[in-house]
């Protein structure tokens, strides 16, 4: 039974909560059986952890649970030679290697740099949807992929090809994203990434240096562009980086800051679409749109999960652990914990406080947060002005790591 709580195939029909309200009950940090998924091998297994508490500490304690030793995926790397690469990743280092890598990108992503991008997006975002039936997942996507391209420099017209890699990426556990081509009418440069485009299985994991030679090939050309800029492409090369650390950190933005957002945002508005009555109070109480965009981040939070391997023989929430085991917090099972949250399953735009660990807590706690909110909130106070009704049954992405959905067929009409 505890094996669902691993299997990519369970989060195809929902998230468990019922499950995971047992395990913060009876065992709130539990061993997790890693079976064989298709064509990937079984794992060792590792330590569920469950409720809020425990996985706060978790996160914050980076001595005792580090992301580097065997990265923050729950499965292994296939081979020694794809942990090193990724172990590059600022994302799967530790401090104090962890504080000059962010240090060197951190500017850009400041409540400061971020306000400065408001009105941006937001005009963006007012130029997102049409009247008519539209796949609204389809119809979404688009404004995180295009804020990225802005914020890193990559030519509008070559925005899809960061879709279509993070599609790659998150797409080994469900077939229908793992070879997408979207991207067509190319600059030059993304034909230079077209050009590199592996072929359709390079390796049965898409985190490796060869499945993404396309998008390195990309990261390459656009550096040798970057003179004069001021973006973050231009900080990450003025900051010294390695060239596994620079490809490394190309991949970590086109990944985190595209594939959450692109599940966050129909996720948002799947959860006001099965609880009018929260859209009929956000449309009368404009000003508690912050909350409840905290409240959709809470109740469908993006990011269900993340590793982390213990460096030292400790105890956790009772259970002795052994160094080198493998952990895994839930943020989906930490968000509804009841010793927290009032009424966890009940969605309440107006929840304050909200202590949601949805972006992460700790040193690694989500760079991209404030320009996540900001996105999230542009596309709520437009989506106010339109009557949205469901037209399909939404279709939910297989993965035990990201809170998707690939289908929300939706029908929009204008209020105005
Ligand atoms: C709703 C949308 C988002 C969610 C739910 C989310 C979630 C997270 C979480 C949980 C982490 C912590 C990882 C860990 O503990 O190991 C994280 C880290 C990160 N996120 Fe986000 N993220 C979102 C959007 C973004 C955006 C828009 C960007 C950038 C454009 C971004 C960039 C990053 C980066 C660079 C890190 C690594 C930080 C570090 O290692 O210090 N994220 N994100």
């Amino acid at each position: 039974m505890l094996e669902e709580v691993f299997l990519p195939s369970t989060y195809g029909s929902g998230v468990p909560y019922e499950l995971f309200v047992r395990l913060r009950r009876d065992s709130p940090v539990c061993w997790i059986p890693e079976p064989e998924v298709g064509p990937w091998r079984s794992g060792p297994g590792f330590w569920g952890v469950f409720g809020h508490a425990d996985v706060k500490h978790v996160l914050r304690t980076p001595s005792d649970f580090s992301s580097h030793l065997g990265a923050t995926q729950i499965r292994d790397p296939d081979t020694p030679a794809d942990l090193a690469f990724v172990q590059a990743m600022m994302l799967n280092t530790d401090p104090p290697e962890h504080s000059r890598l962010r240090r060197i990108v951190s500017a850009a992503f400041t409540p400061r740099a971020v306000r400065a991008l408001e009105e941006t997006i937001a005009a963006r975002a007012a130029r997102l949807f049409a009247a008519g039936e539209c796949d609204f997942v389809e119809v979404a996507a688009d404004l995180p992929v295009w804020t990225l391209a802005h914020v890193m420099g990559v030519p509008e017209q070559d925005r899809r090809l960061l879709y279509d890699w993070a599609s790659r990426v998150i797409g080994y556990q469900d077939e229908e994203y793992a070879h997408r081509s979207t991207a067509d009418d190319l600059s030059p440069l993304g034909r230079i990434a077209v050009a590199a485009r592996p072929g359709p299985r390079p390796g049965v994991n898409p985190r490796s240096r060869a499945a993404l030679a396309d998008m390195f090939a990309y990261a390459h050309a656009l550096a040798a562009r970057a003179g004069g800029r001021d973006d973050v492409m231009a900080a990450m090369l003025a900051g010294g980086l390695t060239e596994a650390e620079f490809e490394n950190m190309f991949f970590l933005f086109a990944v985190a800051g595209n594939e959450t957002l692109r599940n966050g945002i129909p996720g948002g508005l799947l959860c006001l679409l099965e609880h009018p009555a929260a859209i009929e109070l956000l449309r009368r109480r404009p000003d508690l749109l912050p909350s409840a965009v905290e409240e959709m981040l809470r109740f469908w939070p993006p990011v269900m999960d993340f590793r982390r391997t213990v460096t030292r023989d400790l105890e956790l929430g009772g259970q002795p652990i052994r160094a080198g085991d493998k952990v895994v917090v839930y943020h989906a099972s930490a968000n509804r914990d009841e010793t927290v949250f009032p009424d966890p399953d009940r969605f309440d735009i107006t929840r304050t406080p909200n202590d949601h660990v949805s972006f992460g807590f700790g040193p690694h706690v989500c760079l991209g947060a404030h320009l996540a909110r900001t996105q999230l909130r542009a596309v709520f106070a437009e989506l106010m002005k339109w009557d949205v009704r469901l037209a399909g049954e939404p279709v939910r992405l297989i993965s035990n790591f990201q809170n998707g959905l690939k289908h929300l067929p939706v029908l929009l009409k204008s209020r105005s």
